[in-house]
């Protein structure tokens, strides 16, 4: 039996946190809860308006976390500088506006090639993992090998906001067809974005996706069944 990895991203608890402004509930405590269900990685996303992470957390998290500390941001100056002093295990690079609720879409690596080929070098030299979080289209996954990417995230937003059987087909098939290419590019695969107890169940069998990174639906749960059984039950969805 195989189980992929799950990465769970402890965001929301921050934001039900900065809510209040209140020193509760600690992402921190999240973090070492989930890991302590079986969670492979803690994921955060530090953005720019700092909505819900606080660079405080990923500073703890870096000390406490066992697991792998995965940090979610954009490609900029002031980020470069927060990942060479924090030096996350891996970065993850998304795309990030300031007027969009979460992130909508997956990074263009195909417009900003030179950029973030730059970037994925400054990560690297500074032996920090990267991974490109990106939609499942071919020209973008081809783009990201192209600036020597080690992993994708693919952008799982469209599947899971698929109506009907024929919708929610054609944009399984597209992960798909990502994750293949990516994977005989030579680059791992991971998945996520909107997945929840209920539409994981098509991709797990996709063998290319080693890894889920998924927040909002774990920590939804949690209210209901406690944070700990939240992560067991969905590490035991990822089993094929
Ligand atoms: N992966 C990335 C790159 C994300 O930006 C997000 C959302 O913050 C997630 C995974 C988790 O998405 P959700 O909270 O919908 O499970």
């Amino acid at each position: 039996m195989i189980r992929r990895r799950l990465g769970v991203n402890v965001d929301h608890v921050a934001a039900i946190r900065q809510n209040r402004r209140t020193s509760y509930p600690d992402p921190v405590t999240a973090a070492g809860i989930c890991e302590m269900a079986g969670a492979n990685l803690i994921t955060v996303h530090l953005r720019e308006d700092r909505r819900h992470i606080q660079e405080r957390d990923v500073r703890i998290l870096r000390q406490t976390v066992q697991t792998t500390l995965n940090l979610e941001m954009a490609a900029t100056q002031e980020m470069l500088k927060i990942a060479y002093d924090i030096k996350p295990d891996q970065v993850t690079l998304v795309p990030e506006r300031r007027e969009e609720l979460t992130t909508e879409g997956g990074l263009d690596v195909s417009h900003h090639r030179d950029h973030i080929k730059k970037y994925v070098q400054n990560m690297k030299d500074a032996d920090i993992g990267v991974s490109l979080f990106i939609d499942p289209d071919l020209d973008q996954v081809r783009a990201a090998h192209r600036v020597e990417a080690d992993t994708i995230e693919i952008h799982t937003g469209k599947y899971c906001d698929a109506v009907g059987d024929n919708e929610q087909r054609a944009e399984l098939t597209r992960i798909v067809d990502a994750a293949r290419t990516a994977t005989k590019l030579g680059m791992r695969v991971a998945a996520g974005h909107g997945l929840h107890y209920h539409n994981i169940a098509s991709l797990v069998p996709v063998v290319e996706i080693e890894e889920y990174n998924i927040g909002h639906s774990i920590v939804a749960q949690a209210i209901y069944v406690g944070l700990e059984r939240a992560v067991r039950d969905m590490l035991a969805l990822l089993q094929v």
